[in-house]
């Protein structure tokens, strides 16, 4: 898994880098005590401000909340050990870090080389769902459908 680290450091670039750097200047400071404590796929070192945007954004990719990844604490049921890798949505997320990595690299890395993002993200796939459609939302079905709606 080592090489498969660099092209989240894209991300962490684009995400973290541009994005928040634009709105918040200089807040490194603040969280030079954090560390992450069980990362397997990204960067051990990682600055807390660049894993919250990547978290955030599995989040919106999957419409869900932190929660459907991460487990509850044994100790306080209000909140989440995000260390813990009790949920095994959270491995199947790394797994899906893995192979969104590969794809980019290997099918996309022109890509990649040009804008320095990736081509095909979390977002690409899930749309804001769990699962991924196999299938296009029939447009026969829709067609029909819209005009008999009220007010439309
Ligand atoms: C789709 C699944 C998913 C969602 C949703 C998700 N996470 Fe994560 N999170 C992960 C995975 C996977 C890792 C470990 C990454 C690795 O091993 O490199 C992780 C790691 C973390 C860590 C580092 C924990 C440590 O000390 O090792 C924190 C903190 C964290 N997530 C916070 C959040 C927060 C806050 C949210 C909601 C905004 C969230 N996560 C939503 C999958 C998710
Ligand atoms: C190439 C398309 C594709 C990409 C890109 C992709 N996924 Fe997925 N993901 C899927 C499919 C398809 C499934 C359903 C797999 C199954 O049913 O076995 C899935 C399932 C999942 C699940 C399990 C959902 C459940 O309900 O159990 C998680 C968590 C997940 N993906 C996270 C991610 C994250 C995080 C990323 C980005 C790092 C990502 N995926 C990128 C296609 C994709």
């Amino acid at each position: 898994m080592k090489n498969k680290i660099k092209p989240f450091l894209f991300i962490l670039t684009i995400i973290g880098g541009i994005s928040l750097a634009a709105t918040v200047p200089q807040q490194n400071t603040q969280q030079q005590d954090w560390k992450a404590k069980n990362l397997k796929v990204l960067p051990k070192d990682i600055s807390k401000k660049a894993l919250d945007s990547i978290m955030h954004n599995f989040k919106d990719a999957l419409g869900v909340k932190c929660n459907f990844c991460h487990a509850k604490s044994k100790t306080d049921s209000t909140k989440l050990d995000f260390a813990s890798d009790e949920n095994r949505k959270k491995n199947f997320a790394r797994y899906m870090m893995v192979m969104t990595d590969s794809i980019n690299n290997k099918y996309f890395k022109r890509h990649l080389e040009r804008h320095g993002s990736f081509a095909v993200t979390c977002a690409t796939c899930h749309r804001g769902q769990e699962e991924p459609a196999v299938t296009m939302p029939t447009t026969e079905k829709n067609m029909g459908m819209m005009p008999q709606k009220k007010g439309e």
